[in-house]
């Protein structure tokens, strides 16, 4: 399957540099690739591919590590020199490298996917009333022609040459069967599920808030018709189409229970910066709110939160004041005692260059 791989990839690189994305099935079936980490199937990479997301800062992150304690010689051979030494990341790390992480292997799942997902400890609430026909499937309640309705499977499917089967991609980080499929209503329980989409997380997922408000297809709370897609039970719009009258007439749910905050998706960050200069974090929904709300907005730069110079819903700056390291970074959107995170990048902060210090004296 190297064909679907390249093609794959391709669609991956412009997810995480190009801000204006085209959309190719709204509504879903199949949904976009915009929100949270690109979506994958497989775990096992090539050095190429890991390059595609790894794409800046790698030199400078790993000798950057030096500072923590590693030596030369313990990533490069003394033998393996020249052109000969060996920059493929395989020789050193595993392929499928997420999900054996520590982190991955404690289920903190939101320590790289962000508030996108809930984690199992977090004392999160899921539903103790007994399922009823709203109650959605893992994945769907009824089938209409080609439209499913009332689960995930309504508009997460397959389709095209690099979205893949819920199966797929949660089978793809070979992580453990009962993480997922333990649940007391059997092998497929929704509430099984909700250990990690639970009922908060799942009501902020919205591509572009500001501008889809209101609209069929780019998230879960754009409209009545998204909630349809995992509450419902029958072919309520007629054909699965977007512009039926019923749409904006009825409101059968009233307002979801997610919060007013938008969970905000990180594409890209300047990699690497030096010390004392300004970084660019470009991604959507940094600003965003249900209700017209104005969220703070910091960023999580390793243990401390900044308040950055400027904000937009689609792009923010900071000054670095760290001194050289590599920082998880994360960005945060806070209203009242209510808060969300990004999913997680790295920036990598290199001393200030010569040139940079005799300007500044
Ligand atoms: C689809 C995009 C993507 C691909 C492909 C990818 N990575 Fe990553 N990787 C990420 C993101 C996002 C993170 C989390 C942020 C970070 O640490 O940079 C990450 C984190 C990591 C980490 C840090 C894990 C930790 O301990 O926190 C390592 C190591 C890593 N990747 C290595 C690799 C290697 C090796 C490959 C190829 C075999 C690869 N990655 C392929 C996106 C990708
Ligand atoms: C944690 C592992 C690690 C340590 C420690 C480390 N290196 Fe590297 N080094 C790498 C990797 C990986 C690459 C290739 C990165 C790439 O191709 O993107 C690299 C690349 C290089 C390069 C090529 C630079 C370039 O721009 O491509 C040189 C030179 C180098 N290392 C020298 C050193 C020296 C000297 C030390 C000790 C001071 C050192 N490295 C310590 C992992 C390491
Ligand atoms: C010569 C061995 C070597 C090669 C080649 C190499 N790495 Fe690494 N890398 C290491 C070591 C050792 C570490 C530090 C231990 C760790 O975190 O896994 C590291 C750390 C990292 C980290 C940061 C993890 C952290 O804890 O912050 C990332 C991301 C990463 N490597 C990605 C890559 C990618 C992508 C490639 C290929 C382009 C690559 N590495 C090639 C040895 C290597
Ligand atoms: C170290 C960072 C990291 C951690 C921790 C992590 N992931 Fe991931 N995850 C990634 C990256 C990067 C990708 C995309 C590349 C890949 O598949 O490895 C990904 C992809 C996925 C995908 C497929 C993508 C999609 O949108 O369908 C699923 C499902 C997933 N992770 C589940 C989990 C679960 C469950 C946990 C916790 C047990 C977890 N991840 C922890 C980094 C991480
Ligand atoms: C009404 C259509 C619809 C239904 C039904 C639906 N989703 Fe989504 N979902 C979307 C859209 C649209 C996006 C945003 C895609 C984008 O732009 O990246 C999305 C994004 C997501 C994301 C963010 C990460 C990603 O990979 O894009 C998660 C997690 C998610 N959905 C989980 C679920 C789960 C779990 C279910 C079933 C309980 C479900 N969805 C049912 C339409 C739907
Ligand atoms: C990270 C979560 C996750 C893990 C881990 C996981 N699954 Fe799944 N599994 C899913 C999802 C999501 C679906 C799709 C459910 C649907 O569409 O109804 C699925 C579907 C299935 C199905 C029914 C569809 C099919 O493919 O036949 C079986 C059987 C299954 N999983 C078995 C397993 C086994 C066995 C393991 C362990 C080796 C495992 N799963 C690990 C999430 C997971
Ligand atoms: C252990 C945590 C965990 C469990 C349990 C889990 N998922 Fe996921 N799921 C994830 C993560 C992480 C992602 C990727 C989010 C992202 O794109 O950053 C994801 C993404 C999704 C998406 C969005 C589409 C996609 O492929 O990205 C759907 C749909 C989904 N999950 C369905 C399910 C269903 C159905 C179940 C139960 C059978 C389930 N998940 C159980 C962690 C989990
Ligand atoms: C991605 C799938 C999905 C979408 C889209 C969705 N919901 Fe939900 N919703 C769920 C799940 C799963 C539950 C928990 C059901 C259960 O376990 O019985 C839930 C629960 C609820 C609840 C009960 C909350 C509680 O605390 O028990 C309400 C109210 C609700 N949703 C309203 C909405 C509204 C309104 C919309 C559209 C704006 C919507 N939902 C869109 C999946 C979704």
């Amino acid at each position: 399957m190297k064909y679907s791989r390249l093609v794959y990839f391709t669609s991956v690189v412009a997810m995480l540099m190009v801000i204006s994305i085209a959309f190719a099935d709204i509504p879903p079936p199949p949904v976009d690739q915009n929100v949270g980490l690109p979506d994958t199937a497989f775990g096992e990479f090539t050095e190429p591919e890991c390059r595609e997301c790894h794409s800046s800062g790698l030199v400078d992150r790993h000798h950057l590590l030096i500072g923590e304690g590693y030596t030369c010689t313990q990533c490069h051979d003394i033998n393996d020199q020249g052109l000969e030494f060996t920059r493929d990341c395989l020789a050193c790390h595993h392929s499928s490298p997420h999900h054996v992480t520590q982190a991955a292997i404690d289920r903190i799942c939101t320590d790289c996917h962000g508030s996108i997902i809930d984690d199992y400890n977090d004392g999160h609430a899921i539903p103790t009333y007994e399922p009823s026909l709203v109650t959605p499937s893992t994945s769907f309640n009824n089938q209409s022609g080609s439209l499913k309705i009332g689960g995930c499977e309504a508009c997460h499917e397959p389709g095209g040459d690099n979205i893949h089967s819920n199966q797929a991609t949660h089978h793809g980080t070979g992580l453990d069967c009962n993480l997922c499929h333990s649940g007391d209503g059997g092998m497929l329980d929704i509430r099984k599920c909700e250990d990690c989409h639970g009922v908060r997380s799942l009501h902020i997922i919205q591509y572009d808030y500001n501008n889809t408000e209101g609209m069929d297809g780019y998230g879960h709370i754009g409209s009545n018709w998204d909630c349809w897609g995992c509450h419902g039970w029958y072919d309520l719009y007629g054909v699965a189409s977007s512009t039926n009258a019923l749409t904006s007439a009825l409101s059968i749910l009233g307002d979801s229970p997610g919060g007013d905050l938008i969970a905000p998706t990180i594409y890209n960050i300047t990699n690497p910066v030096e010390e004392g200069n300004i970084a660019t974090i470009i991604g959507i929904d940094f600003t965003s709110a249900q209700d017209d709300a104005s969220p703070d907005v910091t960023v999580l730069v390793g243990d401390k939160e900044i308040i950055p110079t400027t904000v937009s819903d689609n792009e923010i700056t900071f000054n670095v004041s760290e001194s050289p390291g590599n920082y998880d970074i994360y960005v945060k959107k806070t209203l009242g005692d209510d808060s969300v995170l990004s999913n997680k990048a790295v920036m990598s902060v290199i001393p200030m260059s010569e040139m940079e210090l005799l300007i500044r004296g």
